[in-house]
């Protein structure tokens, strides 16, 4: 299929589209505050992916310290998603991949050298998405959900350069 869409930064104009976005997708939604405070800080992993001018997805992360998954000593930088969406009618043509790459591709600017994420462990379009992606369950989280739902905890290792799989 022909790719239309095309993958930026997100900028302070596209607040409005990026809620809406958001709130059309999702059952956790977020102040104007929140996601400002998230591209304030972390502008290279706040993406969004537009079409014919208009934002259909975006995908934003805050970048924390933390234990790594992997095998290495000490604390590390990890790139976090915290929140990732493509408007139904623009599903399914590469885009929540493509956001994807582009937010891993900023956390190395903050020197991550892991991602990762929460997801419902009946989002299996998400799962498959970041499966093909290198990403690996690294354990339940039980009952994090609102409605009481488990989420799985995935990572992967940064840099990403292709789908190899996880060392
Ligand atoms: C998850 C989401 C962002 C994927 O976006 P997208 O632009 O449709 O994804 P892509 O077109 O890049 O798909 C990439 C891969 O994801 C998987 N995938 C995407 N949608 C899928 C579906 N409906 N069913 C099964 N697998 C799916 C496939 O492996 C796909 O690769 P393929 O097309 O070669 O089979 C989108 O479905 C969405 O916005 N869902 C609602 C919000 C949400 O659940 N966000 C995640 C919260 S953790």
């Amino acid at each position: 299929m022909q790719t239309t869409f095309k993958i930026r930064r997100f900028e302070p104009p596209d607040l409005e589209q990026v809620m809406h976005t958001n709130r059309t997708c999702l059952p956790e939604n977020y102040s104007s505050f929140f996601f400002t405070d998230l591209y304030k800080r972390f502008p290279a992993t706040f993406i969004v992916g537009e079409e014919n001018g208009k934002v259909v997805g975006y995908a934003m992360c805050r970048i924390e310290r933390g234990i790594p998954s992997f095998k290495i000593l000490g604390l590390t930088k990890k790139g976090h998603l915290i929140s990732i969406a493509v408007l139904p009618e623009y599903q399914r043509r590469g885009i929540g991949y493509a956001l994807m790459r582009e937010v891993m591709q900023g956390m190395l600017l903050y020197e991550a050298t892991e991602c990762f994420l929460e997801v419902r462990v009946s989002n299996t379009a998400a799962i498959n998405l970041y499966e093909k992606l290198g990403f690996r369950i690294v354990r339940t989280k039980r009952s994090y959900y609102a409605n009481g739902e488990d989420a799985y905890l995935m990572s992967r290792k940064l840099p990403f350069t292709s789908m190899e799989p996880l060392s």
